[in-house]
């Protein structure tokens, strides 16, 4: 068993690379970010955002409970190419999903704003930036993998992290840093989340 496979029970998803080599991605479905979001605000978001959206699942499932949906990603999927994703494609053609990083997007509206992984592609340098692009959502959820994943997944003979760069940092280091750049935050840890919270939004 691989150790996402405990950390994240509730939704994996075939899907094909750039050179058509077949993944699994883990995730949190729409419907239980939304529970989450509800959690805090009494009602489910209007507005979803999903920061680094990869091939769409998520927007399909935001579009499918009838919340707004819009995504960025700074990678480009053979979505067109392959018989199992052309469910996605019409995303990329209308635009709900662009082309782009995080780093070069206008501050993002939406209630809910979600990244998967995205958040560990930064550096100490451009994560403050990245950061600074969820000032106007009312909540930030956050997934990604941390020292202490490293080590428990190592344990369990199961190496996370491969040829690129990722930021990774205990988890502790996560929460101070959402707070050192103007979020409250609190970790979910029924869905190992981190919940963020720009603190000038009052909203909450
Ligand atoms: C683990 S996937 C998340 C997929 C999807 N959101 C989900 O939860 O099922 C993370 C994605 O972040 C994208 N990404 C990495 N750096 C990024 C950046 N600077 N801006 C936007 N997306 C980025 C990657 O290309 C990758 O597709």
């Amino acid at each position: 068993m691989l150790y996402y496979d405990i950390k994240y029970p509730y939704l994996r998803y075939p899907f094909r690379d750039s050179d058509g080599s077949g993944w699994i991605m883990y995730s949190i479905p729409v419907d239980k970010l939304a529970r989450i979001y509800h959690s805090y605000f009494g009602k489910n978001p209007l507005s979803f955002f999903d920061c680094g959206a990869a091939v769409g699942e998520l927007i399909q499932q935001a579009e499918n409970m009838g919340i707004k949906a819009t995504g960025i990603d700074i990678k480009k999927y053979p979505v067109e190419k392959f018989p199992s994703m052309q469910q996605y494609a019409k995303y990329f053609q209308s635009g709900q999903i662009k082309i782009q990083s995080i780093l070069e997007t206008p501050p993002v509206k939406a209630d809910l704003a979600y990244c998967n992984g995205t958040l560990t592609y930064m550096n100490e340098s451009t994560l403050p930036m990245a950061l600074s692009k969820f000032k106007n959502v009312k909540m930030l959820i956050a997934i990604h993998n941390t020292t202490e994943d490293i080590i428990a997944a190592r344990k369990m003979g199961d190496e996370l992290l491969h040829a690129e760069p990722r930021l990774i940092k205990p988890n502790q280091w996560w929460i101070d840093t959402f707070q050192k750049h103007g979020f409250k935050v609190d970790f979910n840890t029924t869905y190992n989340t981190f919940c963020a919270f720009p603190r000038h939004n009052r909203t909450r």
